[in-house]
């Protein structure tokens, strides 16, 4: 059979709901979606960067609408699917990318010592309450299970579309100090595999895109000095665990994000794609 890729790969007049398109990385990805001639529909909290990027979007000729929206409020997800419904048809592809960690759901240190659990000034794992936990589960596994309840059941009556959903390397195996975050991520990777499996007969597909340490204001603020621009430990641990030797930039998971999108992966369900320099496959 003669490849054409265009065909393959091609994603023109598709209506794809990103969640967390205000952020980093779903920003980057409503955009270059929307170069590859995607209808897109921006979801998040924040409706300021949010306005700024369909806005940035529909200025560059092509089409974006947003909506502010909490991917736990099933009542407004479900609004939006009728109201895009309306405007351009139900959506072909559904990113899950609302997520991240809290602060407050972090031990301070990598590792416990007998020392510091009678130190009182510095809390530790023993001192978290639930609700630090639960929210870091809400935003990254919830939220990504909601979404796909209220999306996933218009793919799947069409008998075509694609879920994408954002994991991270903490899911494929946990980060010292992000334990709610790493088993949140674990979760949605565990989720993937069930619903690829479970909507299996029907059309739809489900996969996770795993990225390792890409490059974002937050990462820079993390794992950088504010004052001298210099990487600390923890900076430096991640350059040192990633084989390719520096972090990610956050157009480098675009590739992987067509590639699940189009027919190019027509037999891929249920997979994690780690786009991650290496870090997931070394040890020493
Ligand atoms: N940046 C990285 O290195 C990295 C690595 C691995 C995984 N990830 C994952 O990729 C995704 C995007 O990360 P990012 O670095 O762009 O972070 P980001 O903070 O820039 O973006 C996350 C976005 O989600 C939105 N959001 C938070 N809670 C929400 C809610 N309840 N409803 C709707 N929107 C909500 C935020 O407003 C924000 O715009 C996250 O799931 C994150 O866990 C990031």
């Amino acid at each position: 059979m003669v490849v054409d890729l265009n065909e393959l790969f091609g994603l023109t007049g598709k209506i794809a709901v990103i969640t967390g398109a205000a952020g980093a990385l779903c920003g980057e990805m409503s955009e270059s979606l929307s170069s590859c001639g995607v209808r897109t529909v921006l979801l998040d909290i924040d409706d300021t960067t949010g306005e700024k990027r369909a806005a940035a979007i529909r200025k560059s000729g092509n089409e974006a609408l947003f909506y502010k929206c909490n991917v736990l409020d099933e009542e407004r997800l479900r609004d939006i699917l009728k109201d895009v419904s309306n405007i351009w048809g139900v959506p072909d592809f559904l990113i899950n990318g609302a997520g991240g960690n809290q602060s407050s759901g972090s031990t301070i240190q990598s590792f416990l010592s007998r020392e510091k659990l009678s130190d009182k000034t510095e809390a530790t794992f023993f001192d978290m309450k639930l609700g630090n936990i639960q929210s870091i589960m809400d935003i990254n596994f919830y939220g990504t299970f909601l979404s796909s309840i209220v999306f996933g059941k218009g793919m799947t009556e069409k008998g075509k579309g694609v879920i994408v959903n954002i994991s991270s390397m903490a899911g494929i195996s946990p980060l010292t100090r992000v334990g709610a975050y790493s088993a949140a991520k674990a979760g949605v990777i565990n989720f993937t595999k069930w619903l690829g499996v479970y909507l299996s007969h029907t059309g739809v597909r489900v996969n996770t895109i795993a990225p390792g340490f890409i490059m974002t204001e937050q990462s820079r603020f993390l794992q950088f000095d504010k004052k001298t621009g210099e990487m600390n430990e923890r900076g430096r641990a991640i350059v040192n665990g990633t084989p390719m030797g520096r972090y990610g930039e956050s157009d480098e998971l675009i590739g992987t994000l067509i590639w699940l999108l189009s027919d190019a992966s027509s037999f891929v369900t249920g997979a994690v794609v780690p786009v991650d320099g290496g870090f997931s496959s070394y040890s020493l």
